[in-house]
């Protein structure tokens, strides 16, 4: 076989890789001089890792709802959805380098993001409004719960300020909430 058809075709074999076939998440620790005991800061981090998936995969579901909403009132969906996915992107920075301050590793690549993150798929079949405001929701509301469940874990394993962190984000994050779900009607709400 001539090399160029070799080379396309060795490059073909690779790229039909299905992604996040190689994705790794690396639990590895840095040492350092934060006063807390090297097995609480491992803790701590791996607690923190899911909140970090979570936050790009609702960042990214959030922008999908903005790009692909039709139909009656899309222009003012169309920037709540976008306010929704700014706040929660200016959620993962933090979190990402709480985890690198604890000497751990932040892995929020899309693909590890991914492979990690416990939120529902999202129902790309969605086109009206309400229906993407209830899967935003929906998912919204999964972030959420991670935020509260995440202090609560950090603060029994004994770091209190990375517990401080996470209920300043958790109040951000349910005004996101309340405004998405006052746009249902009283009875989809529970
Ligand atoms: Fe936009």
């Amino acid at each position: 076989m001539p090399a160029v058809m070799e080379k396309a075709e060795k490059k073909q074999k690779k790229s039909s890789v299905a992604p996040g076939a190689t994705t790794q998440i690396i639990d590895r620790m840095y040492p350092n001089r934060v006063a807390l005991s090297d097995d609480i800061k491992k803790q701590v981090c791996a607690v923190m890792q899911q909140p970090l998936a979570e936050g790009l995969d609702l960042y990214s579901q959030a922008k999908f709802a903005h790009w692909n909403v039709k139909g009656d009132n899309f222009y003012q969906l169309h920037l709540v959805f976008d306010h929704v996915a700014k706040v929660i992107f200016k959620q993962v920075d933090p979190i990402a380098e709480r985890i690198t301050q604890l000497g751990g590793v932040a892995n929020g690549t899309v693909r590890q993001s991914a492979c990690s993150s416990t939120i529902s798929e999202y129902p790309v079949e969605t086109i009206n409004g309400m229906d993407h405001v209830r899967a935003l929701a929906d998912s919204l509301a999964h972030y959420c719960q991670n935020l509260r469940e995440s202090s609560d874990k950090v603060d029994d394993i004994g770091d209190k300020p990375t517990s401080d962190f996470f209920n300043q984000l958790i109040v951000d994050a349910e005004e996101q909430l309340y405004f998405l779900e006052s746009h249902l009607e009283a009875g989809d709400v529970q």
